[in-house]
């Protein structure tokens, strides 16, 4: 039974009676009454986390044996940029009262806000062990489990809990990152709906919402939506995206020159506003590439193969073949993605190794168990500091991100054993020998300038093969596949 003074006290916090619900603690404590804990709760809530670790940091370090003080103050250090120590706290606290969800649930938070989502995962579960389906601990696993990039595992938990819980915003806004993050558009939409009934006025809930829109193939509405919303930096990059899709060139250039006006140093600015003036980026630009594929890879197979009916996965080993360029033993796969064309080229007595920017491109690729090393690289950062050699080396929609050929054939024929073979594919300019498109921001290559590349690093026997690449928007993109030789 608290002491009668604190019950009133307790009384008037529930009555949401605040300040005189803290004077009162205060007061409590002044006169030796322990008020720490309700105290905390009450600073909590309002957001005053520094007054919090004030408060706790000295209890916790006499009081250690108390969880929920120091359960109070690991939150309170997370949230006012301590998180080596909220972690350390959270961890004291595990140990020694293994049996508190609320201890591995701060424990969580502070291993998913240092980037561990593994350990992250482990101790929400851990939770869920002691409390089955508590709501909080559910919706944070589901954030761990899409940090580790298991969104289809994060749609099953987040659907679990809208139903239960209908009115739970975040559930809602995460289950729509979720859906969007697996490609499927048209639920993410209805998620992020629901989300926007439920906070009509909340500025991130209406960008999420139009952005779905854009993905649900709504493009006007999307831009509508957009420009009203144009207070928040992101929504510029959304609005010239949009505007990008829905043709508007100018449009897109005058919303990316707001968006680069607040944030110069975006990569993904950088590159289109490249694309838009027309100039062609003297370096790989690796932050754009490994950013970009790392949003896309847990919808890259989906999005690609099912949806685009990309091509070059079933095309390339065919291509190989006609050419009786199909018996090499050791083979790289350059931007070797998620692994598809290795997957497509594995056979029994062959090696292949891969190279890519984007970590979680790879980690699909590991998966695939069909590759010998995986290399998170720059392509020609990787060819230029290795010494090995292979008997065939491969780049299947690589080329598409990669201004400038000619220094990556060269690497590529001087890594080639004698005799060995080089194929790849590319979407095809009918212009010049290397155009950015503002749309897709990617490159479009002549193939007959590129026929002159490979003959200048020494490459022979070149052969050529039209194909369709893949969908967009509906249209096929022309491209080719190309085949050469080191003599
Ligand atoms: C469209 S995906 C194709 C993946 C795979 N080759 C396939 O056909 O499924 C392009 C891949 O190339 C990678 N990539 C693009 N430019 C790269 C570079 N300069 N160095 C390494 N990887 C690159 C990207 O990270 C991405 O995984």
């Amino acid at each position: 039974m608290a002491h009668p003074r604190l019950e009133s006290c307790l009384a008037l916090h529930r009555a949401d009676r605040l300040v005189e619900a803290e004077a009162g603690y205060r007061a409590c404590l002044a006169d030796g009454i322990d008020a720490h804990l309700p105290l905390s709760a009450l600073l909590l809530q309002q957001g005053r986390h520094d007054e919090v670790v004030a408060l706790l940091e000295p209890q916790v370090a006499t009081h250690g044996d108390n969880a929920n003080l120091a359960i109070n103050l690991s939150i309170a250090l997370r949230k006012s940029g301590r998180n080596d120590d909220a972690l350390r706290v959270a961890r004291q606290t595990t140990a020694q009262a293994p049996g508190h969800p609320a201890a591995w649930n701060a424990q969580g938070l502070a291993a998913l806000e240092s980037g561990d989502a593994e350990t992250a995962l482990h101790a929400f579960e851990q939770g869920l062990r002691l409390a089955p389906g508590q709501l909080a601990l559910d919706l944070h696993r589901s954030k761990a489990l899409r940090h580790l990039a298991r969104h289809a595992e994060a749609v099953q938990v987040l659907q679990r809990l809208v139903a239960s819980a209908p009115d739970m915003l975040e559930a809602w806004r995460d289950l729509a990152t979720a859906q969007t993050a697996l490609g499927q558009y048209q639920a993410a939409l209805k998620s992020a709906e629901r989300a926007m009934r439920l906070a009509p006025s909340d500025a991130e809930v209406s960008l999420q919402h139009a952005v779905a829109l854009l993905h649900a193939g709504q493009t006007r509405v999307a831009i509508q939506r957009l420009e009203q919303l144009q207070a928040d930096p992101q929504a510029w990059v959304w609005l010239a995206q949009a505007r990008l899709r829905d043709n508007d060139i100018e449009g897109a250039r005058a919303a990316y020159e707001h968006a680069a006006a607040r944030d110069p140093d975006d990569p993904f600015i950088r590159h289109f506003m490249a694309a838009l003036g027309g100039e062609l980026p003297e370096q790989v630009e690796a932050d754009y590439i490994r950013k970009l594929f790392d949003d896309f890879a847990a919808r890259f197979e989906s999005t690609l193969v099912d949806a685009l009916a990309y091509s070059a996965p079933k095309l390339l080993p065919r291509f190989l073949a006609a050419h009786g360029a199909d018996d090499a033993n050791r083979i790289l796969d350059l931007g070797c993605g998620t692994g598809l064309v290795g997957a497509a080229l594995a056979a029994a007595g062959r090696t292949i190794d891969g190279v890519d920017l984007s970590e979680r491109m790879l980690a699909h690729a590991r998966a695939k168990g069909v590759y010998r090393e995986l290399h998170a690289a720059e392509l020609l950062q990787f060819l230029n500091g290795t010494r090995l050699c292979w008997d065939l080396v491969i780049a299947a929609d690589v080329f598409v991100y990669v201004a400038h050929l000619a220094p990556v054939f060269a690497a590529i024929h001087s890594r080639l054993e004698p005799g060995g073979w080089f194929a790849f594919s590319i979407e095809c300019s009918d212009g010049p020998d290397t155009q950015l498109l503002p749309q897709t921001g990617r490159y479009r290559h002549s193939p007959e300038a590129l026929v002159r590349e490979l003959a200048a690093a020494g490459f022979d026997q070149v052969q050529r093969e039209t194909l369709t690449l893949r969908m967009e928007m509906g249209k096929p993109v022309a491209g080719e596949l190309l085949l050469a030789r080191r003599g």
